[in-house]
C-alpha cells in the first residue's frame, strides 16, 4: 500500500482493533487525544505497523522485567533490534551483567559515528508482575499488564514508529534508540548512559513515558532529605533522664508541613509540594527513643538554577529554631540533603500537531544532561502506572506511534 490517508487509517485501525471482537468505537480516546491532523506517509501506520506494534507490546509486557532482574526483557529488545537490523550497543549498568540497549542504523556504525538524536524510554518496571490480557471494554479493546503503560507502550510504540521514520528517509537518519533500565531505582541506567556517552552531545532526545499522548512541556525538579535526629534514651519512668529524639522529630515535620504553602510556585507547574514519606525511631512504648528519623522527597516547581539552593535554604531557615532548640537539650537535629537533586526541567514543544501539556512526575532526562532539544510524550496517563489495573487502548498505542513520528519528521525537517 503506497499511500494511505489519515481517514484511512483509522478505518484500517477500527478494523484491525474489531477483528476477533464486536465493532470498535472510537471515540472515547480519539476526543480526548485527538490525532493531529496533518499526516503523512512516514507518520500514518500501515495495518501491518499496527499488528507490529500490538504483537511487541504483548511480547514486551510478558517478560517481566522488574528493576533489578531486567536482563531477559533486555536480550529480548537486542535481538528484536538486531533482527531489524540496527546494530545493538549493550551499556553496561553496574556489575550484576544488566544492561541498556543502545541501538542505531548498522550504516552509522560502518561510519564510526553515533546518532545525534535519541529516542528512548525505560524497560523496567515497578513490582509486582501483572501478565499481558488483551480485553474489550465498552467497545474498545485495552491491553492491561504490568508494564502496558510505563514503559511497554512507548518502547513498542518508538521502535516501530522510529523504524517507519528511518526506512522512509532516503539517507539513513542520525537517529538511534536507546532503552534503559534502571528508571523505577533513581534512574541508575540513565545514569550509566550518561556516564558512558559523557563525551557525546545529542542534539536532541525524545523521552517516552505517559503523557496522554500530549507533548509534556516541563516536569518538576526534586529534592531528597533525611531529618536526622539523636536524642537520649531513658526508662520511659524517669523521662527526664532522656531525651526524645522522635519529640523533635515531630515538631521539625511540623515546621515542614508549615513551609509547604510559603514554597516557590511557577506558572508552568504550579506549587512546590513535599511529602514527608517514611518515619523511623524509638524501640519500645516503655523507652524514650534516642534516635528518630524522616525521608521526605520535595517538587520543586521552579527551573532557575538555583531552585534548589533556594528551597533548601528555606528549609533551613524554618527549622533553625527547632536545631536549637534540640541543640539546647543535649540532642541533634540534622538536615540531610540528597546530592541528587535537579531543578523543574523545562521541555521543547514545538512540533505542529501535537497538544501540550505539562506533567507532575519524575523521569530520566535530567540524568542525561547532554541532550540539546528534549521531548517527552507516551500514551496513556502516569495514573494508572504502578496500579493493578495498568492498561491502556490500542488507539492510545497507534496515536502514539503517530506523534513520535511528528516529532521525528520535525526534528529532522529543520536540518
Ligand atoms: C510531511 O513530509 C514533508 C516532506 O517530507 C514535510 O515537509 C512535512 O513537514 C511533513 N508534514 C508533517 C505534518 O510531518
Ligand atoms: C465502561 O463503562 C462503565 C460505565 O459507564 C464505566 O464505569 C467503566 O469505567 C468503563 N470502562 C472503561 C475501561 O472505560
Ligand atoms: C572523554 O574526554 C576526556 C576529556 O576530553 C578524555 O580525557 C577522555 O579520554 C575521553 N573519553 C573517551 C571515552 O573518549
Ligand atoms: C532511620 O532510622 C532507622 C531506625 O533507627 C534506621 O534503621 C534507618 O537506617 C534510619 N534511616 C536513615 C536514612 O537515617
Ligand atoms: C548537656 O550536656 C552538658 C555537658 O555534658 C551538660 O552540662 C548539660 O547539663 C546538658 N544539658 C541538658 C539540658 O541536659
Ligand atoms: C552522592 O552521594 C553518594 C553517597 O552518599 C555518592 O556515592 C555519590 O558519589 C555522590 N554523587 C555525587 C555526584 O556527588
Amino acid at each position: 500500500m503506497a499511500i494511505i490517508t489519515s481517514i484511512l487509517s483509522v478505518f484500517f485501525l477500527a478494523l484491525i482493533s474489531a477483528a476477533p471482537q464486536a465493532p470498535v468505537a472510537l471515540s472515547a480516546v480519539s476526543s480526548a487525544v485527538p490525532t493531529p491532523s496533518a499526516s503523512n506517509q512516514s507518520t500514518t501506520l500501515t495495518t501491518k505497523e499496527i499488528d507490529e506494534i500490538f504483537n511487541l507490546h504483548e511480547d514486551l509486557v510478558n517478560i517481566p522485567s522488574i528493576s533489578n532482574d531486567e536482563v531477559k526483557c533486555a536480550e529480548f529488545l537486542s535481538e528484536y533490534l538486531t533482527e531489524l537490523g540496527y546494530y545493538v550497543e549493550k551499556v553496561p549498568v553496574g556489575d550484576t551483567g544488566t544492561y541498556d540497549v543502545f541501538a542505531y542504523p548498522q550504516a552509522l556504525k560502518d561510519e564510526g559515528f553515533w546518532p545525534e538524536v535519541l529516542v528512548t524510554s525505560h524497560i523496567d518496571t515497578v513490582s509486582p508482575f501483572y501478565p499481558f490480557e488483551r480485553r474489550e471494554e465498552n467497545g474498545t479493546v485495552y491491553h492491561y499488564g504490568r508494564g502496558t503503560v510505563d514503559a511497554k507502550g512507548p518502547i513498542a510504540t518508538m521502535i516501530i514508529a522510529t523504524h517507519k521514520f528511518a526506512q522512509s528517509r532516503t539517507e539513513t537518519p542520525s537517529l538511534g534508540m536507546l532503552f534503559v533500565v534502571g528508571e523505577e531505582i533513581g534512574g541508575t541506567g540513565m545514569k550509566a548512559f550518561a556516564s558512558y556517552a559523557q563525551n557525546t552531545t545529542f542534539r536532541a532526545g525524545v523521552f517516552g513515558e505517559p503523557t496522554q499522548g500530549k507533548l509534556a512541556s516541563g516536569h518538576k525538579g526534586s529534592l531528597r532529605l533525611v531529618f536526622e535526629v539523636k536524642g537520649k534514651s531513658a526508662h520511659s519512668e524517669y523521662p527526664w533522664l532522656g531525651v526524645s529524639a522522635i519529640n523533635y522529630l515531630a515538631e521539625a515535620i511540623v515546621a515542614l508541613n508549615m513551609l509547604e504553602p510559603a514554597l516557590p510556585r511557577s506558572e508552568l507547574l504550579d506549587a512546590t509540594t513535599l511529602n514527608v514519606g517514611l518515619i523511623a525511631g524509638g524501640l519500645a512504648g516503655n523507652v524514650v527513643p534516642d534516635i528518630a528519623n524522616a525521608s521526605i522527597v520535595v517538587r520543586i516547581a521552579r527551573s532557575e538554577d538555583d531552585a534548589v539552593s533556594v528551597v533548601q535554604d528555606m528549609i533551613s531557615g524554618i527549622l533553625s529554631p527547632v536545631v536549637a532548640r534540640a541543640g539546647a537539650a543535649n540532642a541533634t537535629l540534622d538536615i540531610v540533603f540528597s546530592n541528587t537533586t535537579y531543578p523543574a526541567p523545562i521541555l521543547d514543544t514545538d512540533v505542529e500537531g501535537l497538544e501540550v501539556a505539562h506533567v507532575f512526575f519524575r523521569t530520566d532526562i535530567p540524568s542525561l544532561t547532554q541532550v540539546g532539544k528534549r521531548y517527552l510524550l507516551g500514551p496513556r496517563t502516569i495514573e494508572v502506572a504502578h496500579t493493578p489495573v495498568e492498561g491502556l487502548s490500542q488507539e492510545e498505542l497507534v496515536q502514539a506511534a503517530e506523534a513520535y513520528g511528528f516529532i521525528l519528521e520535525s526534528l529532522f525537517a529543520r536540518e
